[in-house]
């Protein structure tokens, strides 16, 4: 499919006559089926948002040591916040206070309510924990139902989950999520990726929750089995949990057939359903601001930025009880837009990378979704690639491995070879070498993707 037909329509084929009650995904929701956080206007979100806000402090402030230290170190007060904007004087939590306070320290309320536990893993250091009350895990049902049915999820569909099950937020988050949207769930799980291309054969589901590289794993196998994916009855993908671009929106759609969105969120916050793109535009992430209250920072300077411009997300809770979280440092750089599909909430731009994952090459800023865009508009190649950084000498080198499609010849490999640094020196700045290996010889995703491999020394 060409690219101009990827914008106004119908990758999954919607116009076709379908019975399934997948037939009509794609639609803009029904204003019957906005719940009633979706119906405030904006003016009156403002003001329930500084209610919650004033309770958040409050619930934060009397009940964790910790934010009761770090709010008297800065002067303030819960009562001194009398606007939204006042939250800027509140001072900043980040990773490092969760892991200080390991593992239960910023719970706010006693154990005995504590009804579940996740964990995220992070790659250096202990793990963050998190908690949730009863009605935390209500709230997070509710808002990721609210997203299901942005991505055109109705009552009756069948939503096959292959995020992972367990202290990840994801499988257990997209779960009752999909429950509380009346949905059928079918909780696979990640990995053993045969079963699930049977699985979806067998089950017929519309809907499917996966990272976005995961994804393309599913869709090697079913290849692999002789089966078009886009036979599949999948009509709607529901991807987050790690970054990915366009491009590989493109990608995703063409070959499984489906309407590809985005969701957003985080453990600390309280995991998947913290933002999310709709169907009907697919311009952007709505946040929830009914409960997650957007910031953009300037991530140096630490200060507010105004709406449109570009810096580090930032997100206060606002109805949270076992973990209220104060301007969490999310590290995810993007920017704050006006709402459209629901105009009452603020949009975040599609987020392509983290403060985490910039590359620092030869004075060069890198993010990996630069490279993933090159690779994944380049003829010849398949979209799986991995990049390695070592050091020659006293300069650093970045060399970037990509999978030929099974059908490339030594030609079209070398063509894409050179056309992969020459888009990497003109796009990006910097010279890379690129080494065009043999299929299904790189590592595959069964979840969230390490893409980069950074083997300089410290
Ligand atoms: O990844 C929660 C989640 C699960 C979101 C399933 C979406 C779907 P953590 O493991 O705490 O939580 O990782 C959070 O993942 O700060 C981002 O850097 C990244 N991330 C999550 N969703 C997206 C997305 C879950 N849609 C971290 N686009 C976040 C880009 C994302 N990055």
């Amino acid at each position: 499919m060409s690219s101009e037909h990827m914008g106004t329509a119908d990758p999954a084929g919607d116009s076709a006559v379908d019975s399934r009650p997948g037939g009509h995904l794609g639609e803009a929701i029904p204003a019957g089926l906005l719940d009633d956080g979706e119906r405030l206007t904006r003016d009156r979100l403002r003001e329930l948002q500084l209610d919650r806000l004033r309770a958040t402090l409050h619930h934060a402030y009397e009940n964790v040591e910790l934010y009761r230290r770090k709010f008297d170190a800065a002067g303030v007060r819960p009562d001194d916040c009398r606007s939204l904007t006042d939250l800027s004087r509140f001072p900043f939590t980040t990773k490092a206070d969760l892991r200080d306070t390991y593992p239960f320290g910023m719970f706010a309320v006693p154990m005995a309510d504590v009804r579940r536990i996740h964990a995220s893993s992070g790659t250096t250091g202990r793990p963050t924990v998190v908690g949730y009350t009863d009605d935390d895990l209500s709230m997070w049902a509710d808002v990721i139902a609210r997203s299901i049915r942005a991505a055109g999820g109705r009552p009756g569909h069948k939503v096959h989950i292959s995020y992972g099950y367990g202290l990840f937020t994801g499988g257990l988050g997209a779960h009752y999520g999909a429950e509380r949207a009346g949905c059928t769930v079918i909780p696979a799980s990640g990995g053993m990726t045969a079963r699930q291309v049977q699985i979806i054969q067998d089950f017929q589901p519309e809907i499917i929750m996966i990272t976005p590289s995961y994804m393309l794993t599913l869709l090697d196998e079913f290849e692999k089995q002789g089966i078009d994916p886009r036979t599949s009855s999948l009509k709607v993908g529901i991807f987050g949990a790690e970054p990915w671009t366009e491009e590989m929106r493109r990608e995703i759609e063409e070959r499984a057939g489906i309407h590809a969105v985005d969701i957003y969120g985080l453990s600390e916050v309280i995991g998947p359903g913290v933002a999310q793109e709709c169907v009907e535009t697919k311009d952007g992430l709505h946040v929830w601001e009914d409960h997650f209250y957007p910031e953009v920072v300037d991530p140096l300077a630490d200060t507010v930025l105004p709406d449109g411009e570009e810096g580090e997300l930032v997100f206060t809770s606002l109805t949270k009880e076992a973990l209220p979280i104060i301007r969490y440092r999310t590290r995810d750089l993007t920017r704050l837009l006006p709402g459209t599909a629901r105009p009452a909430f603020r949009r975040i731009q599609k987020i392509t990378g983290r403060c985490d994952d910039m590359i620092i090459l030869r004075g060069v800023n890198v993010f990996p979704s630069q490279i993933e865009e090159i690779v994944l508009r380049t003829p010849g190649v398949a979209p799986h690639f991995q990049i390695e950084l070592t050091r020659r000498g006293r300069m650093d080198h970045m060399t970037v491995r990509v999978e030929a499609r099974p059908q490339a010849g030594p030609g079209q490999r070398e063509t894409a070879a050179r056309s992969i640094v020459q888009s990497v020196k003109d796009g990006v700045g910097i010279t890379v070498e690129v080494g065009i290996v043999d299929p299904e010889t790189l590592e595959r995703s069964l979840g969230k993707l390490r893409r980069v491999k950074d083997l300089r020394q410290p």
